[in-house]
């Protein structure tokens, strides 16, 4: 298992390129499922949840190339919709495919993709709203089929703005006969991508980004090319980095748009910002002030994937701050390792008691899930000492190369990788 070990108490400076959004990706490459062709996606950063997702289209038949951000898909070989499960168990986000498999073949076996460091992970909105469409669904244990000979429009209601349950229940609807709505849908950024994408192929679809999403069934799509949205969560975690560090960064290729409540949560700890068009600059001398009260919320409010990253900005903020984590009910599994550099933090259930310290100090810290791990790395570059950020893989399912693009910001962070045991080193 890869390491990072980080030289931490430098500013972050410089100038970033943003990658392309994971989160938008992977449906979208799911979505490719739904038409017969050729599809090509531009802005498709190297990740390994990617990887993973075109290792399940590959073994359904798809042929799939990735080079240079660019996939290339020919889903005209596709031949199955029974996705292995132990590449479902690989990646969750794989339960993406049921609804364009079961729109295509009529059929999909998936298995139940189970829970993560970070909560629970049900997908029981997934399953009520493919029923709703006229899906029928036997679950077998683990493993589930979801069979349709036709999926009709239908009006579904999410008891909760679910992502991916509200991405699957679009994508399944694009092909059913009539008309589907969505109320209480999710109203990411990466949902309006989706929904762009499906629009470039031909779907008819609109209230993306709203509460409510309207899709027309059409018979057919027609393959496109397609460039996927900057990733907002990458992008506010190099903010955070910079604001960590007391640094002066400017991030390219960005959607400010996308991230209006760390902006706003940023100023208000002293951080100055600056947007212009796609570029966001990003810079502080300061130590941070404390902030009373944040609360993760679905979008637009702030983020449960830049939760753990911004604690680390309030451990070093001069007063205490409460940190309310409402989706994910493990995702504080970073405070641990945080108190073990010398931040002083206490969960409270789903609260963090933040209290803010004037240092942290490095130390070997073990990541436990992708944003966690991304946190410990900004709290690794903004300690005094040396850091070791263990089980590096998690980071890597999310960020390109973390090291590669901290250090164009001056960052003094290298990547080691155990010789396999079965290398003999003269
Ligand atoms: C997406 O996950 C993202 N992943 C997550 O990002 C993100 O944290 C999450 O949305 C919330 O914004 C991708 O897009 C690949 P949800 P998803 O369905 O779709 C409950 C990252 O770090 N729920 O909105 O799985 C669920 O238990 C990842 O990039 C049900 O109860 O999130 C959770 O408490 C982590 N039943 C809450 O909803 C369901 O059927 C949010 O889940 C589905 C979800």
């Amino acid at each position: 298992m890869d390491k990072l070990v980080i030289e931490g108490g430098k500013p972050l400076s410089g100038t970033i390129v943003i990658q392309g959004a994971k989160n938008a990706a992977l449906p979208i490459l799911a979505a490719s499922m739904l038409v017969e062709g050729k599809v090509t996606i531009d802005h498709v950063p190297k990740l390994l949840d990617i990887d993973v997702m075109l290792n399940i289209l590959r073994e359904l038949g798809c042929r799939a190339e990735h080079e240079n951000q660019t996939v290339q898909l020919d889903t005209s070989t596709l031949q199955s919709s029974h996705i292995p499960e132990a590449l479902m168990r690989q990646m969750r986000s794989s339960i993406f495919l049921m609804g364009p498999l079961l729109a295509r073949f009529g059929e999909v076996t998936i298995y139940q993709p189970g829970g993560c460091a970070i909560g629970e992970r049900k997908i029981d909105l997934h399953l009520s709203g493919l029923q709703a469409l006229g899906a029928l669904v036997v679950e077998e244990g683990s493993r589930i089929v979801c069979y349709a000979d036709e999926l009709t429009g239908a009006e579904i209601h999410l008891d909760f703005p679910s992502v991916g349950a509200t991405e699957n229940i679009m994508m399944a609807a694009v092909l059913a006969k009539g008309l589907t709505t969505i109320s209480n849908a999710a109203r990411e950024p990466e949902i309006q991508d989706l929904q762009q994408f499906l629009n470039c192929m031909g779907a008819k679809i609109i209230g993306a980004g709203t509460d409510t999403i309207t899709v027309e069934g059409v018979e057919k799509l027609a393959p496109c090319r397609y460039q996927v949205i900057p990733d907002r969560i990458v992008t506010g975690t190099v903010m955070v980095a910079a604001a960590a560090t007391r640094g002066q960064v400017t991030l390219l290729n960005t959607c400010p748009a996308h991230l209006t409540s760390l902006i706003h949560v940023l100023r208000r700890t002293g951080v100055q910002i600056a947007v212009d068009g796609d570029i966001i600059k990003v810079g502080t001398a300061t130590r941070p002030k404390s902030i009373d009260r944040i609360v993760t919320s679905p979008y637009p409010a702030f983020p449960t994937d830049l939760q753990s990253q911004l604690m680390v900005l309030l451990a070093l903020a001069d007063g205490v701050s409460i940190m309310k984590e409402t989706i994910f009910e493990g995702r504080f599994k970073h405070v641990d390792e945080l108190t073990r550099m010398g931040a002083d933090i206490r969960v409270d259930l789903s609260s963090a008691i933040i209290r803010g310290v004037s240092r942290l100090y490095g130390a070997t810290v073990e990541a436990t899930d992708l944003r966690a791990g991304a946190a410990l790395v900004i709290a690794g570059l903004a300690a005094q000492g040396k850091t070791v950020v263990e089980q590096v893989h998690h980071i890597d399912r999310g960020y390109d190369e973390i090291e590669t693009m901290l250090g164009q910001l001056g960052a003094r962070i290298t990547r080691y990788s155990p010789i396999p045991n079965n290398i003999i080193v003269p």
